[in-house]
């Protein structure tokens, strides 16, 4: 059984002390952490100071992006062994944003997925392509490429340890409300990929989220699908209110 993970993913939004606040308001509402699992990823100043204040609640503190080099000249940017020793549960890496405005490419994603696995902070693999089509065992098959240059070299031991996330370009920061079938065809899409590549157990196992546009009002329905294992939410997880609906989706009405 895949534990459902409802992601809020901040941006670039809220100072310190917001986020601090944000915590304070939500850590004795969420839901049984044995049953869903639930994190914020805040910027990256913030991530200390949010994880003082989670304490035992089982909330995830996860950082939206890392560097592959564990340390040394690379001014700006931000360490997997820092964020190790700070605790932080998960790594987001190849964010669709990342890939647009900062020129992040497969291979750098690919180095960077290499480095938290190494370092033991879990990654969440962002994939935002559109499926093509190849052929595997003399079969047609829609795969994401990206997503396997993505996971080259990467074992099957590895793999079992990364949650992926689809956050197909039509659906990420838009106005537009989230299409529940197109996302579970992709999600679906990216567990067979997993399948093909790997072995059926693992796919069977590996978590995968779906982003883009998604809010207390359409959180169920995506949730309910089989391939959707969890969600990571820009805008709408914001707010308090909002956030602590997706987070305790499963009672709401
Ligand atoms: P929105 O929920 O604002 O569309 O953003 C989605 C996203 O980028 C999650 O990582």
């Amino acid at each position: 059984m895949r534990k459902p993970f409802i992601v809020a993913n901040w941006k670039m939004h809220k100072n310190v002390a917001e986020s601090v606040d944000f915590v304070n308001q939500i850590k004795d509402k969420l839901p049984d952490p044995d049953k869903v699992e639930v994190g914020i990823s805040p910027q990256a100043f913030a991530l200390h100071s949010m994880k003082q204040a989670a304490g035992d609640s089982g909330l995830r503190i996860i950082a939206q992006n890392a560097a592959a080099e564990f340390s040394g000249p690379f001014t700006g940017e931000l360490s997997l062994r820092g964020l190790r020793d700070l605790g932080t549960d998960y790594v987001m890496l190849g964010h669709i944003e990342r890939r647009r405005m900062f020129g992040e490419n497969n291979a750098a994603v690919n180095k960077k997925v290499e480095s938290a696995l190494q370092m033991g902070v879990t990654p969440i693999i962002c994939t935002d392509e559109t499926m093509v089509q190849k052929v595997v065992n003399g079969e047609i098959h829609y795969v994401f490429q990206q997503l396997m240059d993505v996971l080259h070299g990467i074992s099957l031991d590895q793999i079992k340890k990364v949650v992926i996330s689809y956050e197909p370009s039509w659906a990420v920061g838009v106005g537009q409300h989230a299409n529940v079938a197109l996302a579970e065809e992709g999600c679906r899409t990216i567990r067979r990929t997993i399948a093909d590549n790997y072995t059926y157990e693992i796919a069977d196992k590996i978590r995968i989220l779906y982003g883009g546009s998604v809010n207390p009002d359409n959180i169920k329905a995506l949730m309910a699908k089989p391939d959707i294992d969890g969600v990571l939410v820009g805008r709408a997880s914001l707010d308090v209110d909002n956030f602590l609906k997706m987070a305790n989706y499963l009672d709401e009405d």
